[in-house]
């Protein structure tokens, strides 16, 4: 990935924050259009075949589970097997961070209401699906079920007046981030890790969770010059389903960290027991 391109994508990680209060405007559509070609235009450094859909949905409606509906959102389709949510979760995060970057306010949202979303796009909704779901939200549970809307995140202006109750317990709440220390697949193992792998850590750990459970833990080997991350083998989360999305995401933070630094990791992304293993050989 170019300088020109990856830099500003750095920029916007500290930038970045879950909004959920957004002002009822639709956005100018040269935002839109440039979110489509980003993604188009994006190089990867695996092959994957997740895509998105841009679209406009209806105010006053509830495509999200606390009530929120701007009208510009954005659903990230992929199958769903492991590596393939994990790598939709990894493009994911390259086009919120894309659209700070355009000064726009994004969320994930795991929770999407299917059946609302089946009015804007097409053969996403069936009954079987909406049975599949989780309480009607998301695409269920299921591993390996075809193609599915991965996530959905609306964009667009953040409503800065918004007293909602939930939006300030989300600020205040869920928006801390645990120490790299806690987040090690062998405890103790960054005490002879090099400056620069704890700056790339620094921004893999400011990526966004699910109920900001973090569940990413980082390992390392070949002399520091390999870094893995992945969940713990067996980890659960009692509200979202599919945390192996959210390790892509925390692995999209690592390469745009490694290229900054100068390296072009070779990037491998496969199942491992019941979780999506990342490992970054530079
Ligand atoms: C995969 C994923 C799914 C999420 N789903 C929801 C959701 O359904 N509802 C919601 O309010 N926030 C959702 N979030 C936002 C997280 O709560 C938020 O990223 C986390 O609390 C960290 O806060 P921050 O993004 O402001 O840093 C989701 C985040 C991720 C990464």
């Amino acid at each position: 990935m170019r300088n020109e391109i990856y830099k500003p994508l750095i920029e916007s990680i500290p930038l970045r924050r879950s909004t959920r209060a957004f002002l009822p405007e639709q956005l100018p559509k040269e935002y839109t259009e440039q979110i489509k070609h980003f993604f188009k235009d994006l190089e990867l450094p695996f092959i994957h075949h997740a895509r998105i859909e841009i679209f406009q949905a209806e105010p006053g409606k509830k495509l999200y589970n606390n009530g929120i509906n701007p009208i510009d959102n954005l659903a990230l389709i992929a199958e769903t097997d492991l590596a393939s949510i994990s790598k939709a979760g990894f493009a994911g995060e390259l086009v919120m961070l894309y659209a700070v970057s355009l000064g726009l306010s994004t969320c994930w949202f795991g929770h999407y209401k299917l059946s609302e979303l089946g009015k804007y796009i097409d053969g996403i909704a069936s009954a079987d699906r909406i049975r599949e779901s989780t309480m009607g939200y998301g695409y269920g549970k299921h591993i390996d079920a075809g193609e599915r809307v991965i996530c959905c995140m609306p964009f667009g202006r953040q409503n800065e007046k918004s007293k909602r109750l939930v939006d300030i317990v989300g600020a205040k709440l869920l928006t801390k981030r645990n120490p790299i220390e806690d987040l090690l697949e062998i405890p103790g193992s960054l005490n002879s890790c090099p400056e620069e792998i704890k700056d790339v850590l620094e921004y893999a750990r400011l990526a966004p969770s699910a109920a900001n459970a973090q569940m990413w833990r980082f390992g390392f080997g070949n002399g520091f010059t390999t870094v893995t991350v992945a969940k713990p083998v067996g980890y659960k989360h009692f509200k979202w389903e599919h945390p192996d999305v959210d390790i892509g995401m925390c692995a999209a933070h690592i390469w745009l960290g490694l290229l900054e630094k100068g390296y072009s990791p070779k990037v491998d992304v496969k199942a491992d027991a019941d979780r999506a293993f990342w490992m970054f050989d530079f």
